[in-house]
């Protein structure tokens, strides 16, 4: 059955050949979909068999969250009172999820993630990458993996994300385990593989084995770099033609020069600054000298417990003086280009029905009344969604 979202006062559609701008801008609109695809993007007053009447409001296209762990069990809210009090972030906490996810069994990991998938509709993302990473044994990881490609065909395997307790003293055991086993277990579920390089982690030489690992299995490559200082993550991540290299919270002129001259997107996270009191990254200089950039949420339980795209969107335009019409592409086009995807990220003719409505007249809102419910109605999706019958349960953990 055909639909038409009418009388849009501001639509967003990322194609400049629809309309103004780099965000092809068009007012008094209206898009017209059948079977999850777009029609036709035109004049308000076109008609289908069904109408919502968007009633002067914003449309966007969904949002692209292409930095996620959202596959966990428990709790760091505790974690996190401390390090307002002054505890200083340093990825430890990685080991206490894993042991809760590790305990908690597949129905309560899969509850747990549906859970979380509804709270990323209703922020209007409509396109979500999944990490593993708190598991970190082969059955663990694969028990993480699985669940992700349940859901999302954007699932990524991260057993680099922390050396387990059970390795301490034997890195490089873990390393050949990552690169070995464990990698076997995981690639028939994964388009993507990750490393977390950085001080505490895993070093530029590891981190290399495992990308290069990956890559050998047919994966994708991103890295975490530079999120905890300046290190050679972006470098690295670079020169393996990773498709993002995802803080850049530190970076040099040397990381910044490397960037601009390469297909390599940097995808900042402003919401785990913000939630581990880090510096903000400094986007305006890569920007202005030709980085390609998303932003991301980063939702994990340790560094940033957020699924909302537009509390990261307030934050870039605050605190990263990027200019609203940058932080949108950054979670639209931007988010697309760091999955390597030019399918989602836009509304085009024939393309995905990927729509955010805003319950606001246009997309300066979204920096301009931070934390107010300015997400309307999230249509379509890349991923699964629970159906009515297996509706997760509103619980804690
Ligand atoms: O991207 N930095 C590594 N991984 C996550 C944090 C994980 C955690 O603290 O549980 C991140 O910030």
């Amino acid at each position: 059955m055909s639909l038409v979202v009418d009388n849009i006062a501001e639509l967003i559609t990322n194609d400049p050949e629809l309309g103004a701008g780099p965000l092809g801008i068009v007012t008094d609109a209206s898009v017209v979909m059948d079977g999850g695809t777009v029609l036709s993007v035109g004049p308000a007053g076109a008609q289908a068999e069904r109408r919502i009447d968007a009633g002067g409001r914003c449309v966007l296209p969904g949002f692209v969250d292409s930095h996620t762990h959202l596959v966990f069990a428990g709790d760091r809210s505790e974690e996190f009172t401390r390090r307002m009090a002054g505890e200083p972030y340093d990825g430890g906490g990685i080991q206490v999820t894993t042991n809760a996810s590790r305990e908690a069994g597949r129905e309560a990991l899969r509850s747990a993630l549906a859970r979380r998938l509804v709270e990323v509709h209703r922020a209007g993302t409509t396109t979500v990458e999944i990490k593993s990473g708190y598991g970190l044994s082969v059955d663990s990881e694969a028990e993480l993996t699985s669940l992700a490609a349940e859901v999302s065909s954007e699932s990524t395997f991260l057993g680099a994300h922390l050396i387990p307790g059970e390795y301490q003293g034997r890195a490089d055991e873990y390393v050949d385990l990552v690169c070995g086993p464990m990698l076997e277990a995981v690639r028939g579920h994964v388009r993507w593989i990750d490393a977390f390089c950085e001080t505490g982690a895993f070093d530029a030489g590891q981190s290399r084995a495992v990308l290069e690992a990956g890559r050998r299995a047919g994966l994708g490559l991103r890295l975490h770099a530079n999120q905890l200082g300046h290190g050679p993550g972006v470098q690295l991540g670079v020169e393996l033609g990773c498709a993002s290299v995802d803080h850049c919270t530190y970076l040099s002129d040397d990381d910044i020069e490397a960037l601009a001259a390469s297909d390599t997107v940097a995808t900042f996270l402003p919401a785990t600054d913000f939630s581990t009191r880090q510096p903000y990254p400094n986007a305006r200089r890569a920007i202005d000298a030709g980085v390609k950039v998303a932003i991301a949420s980063n939702c994990n339980p340790g560094s940033s417990y957020t699924t909302s795209l537009s509390f990261c969107i307030a934050l870039a335009v605050r605190d990263m003086h990027m200019t609203i019409d940058e932080a949108l592409a950054a979670v639209t086009t931007g988010g697309a280009a760091a999955l390597r995807r030019n399918d989602v990220g836009r509304i085009s003719v024939g393309g995905p029905a990927h729509l955010t409505i805003l319950d606001a007249p246009s997309r300066h809102h979204l920096a301009y009344r931070p934390g107010v419910p300015l997400i309307w109605r999230t249509l379509g999706a890349d991923y699964r969604l629970p159906s009515a019958d297996e509706k997760p349960t509103t619980e804690p953990e």
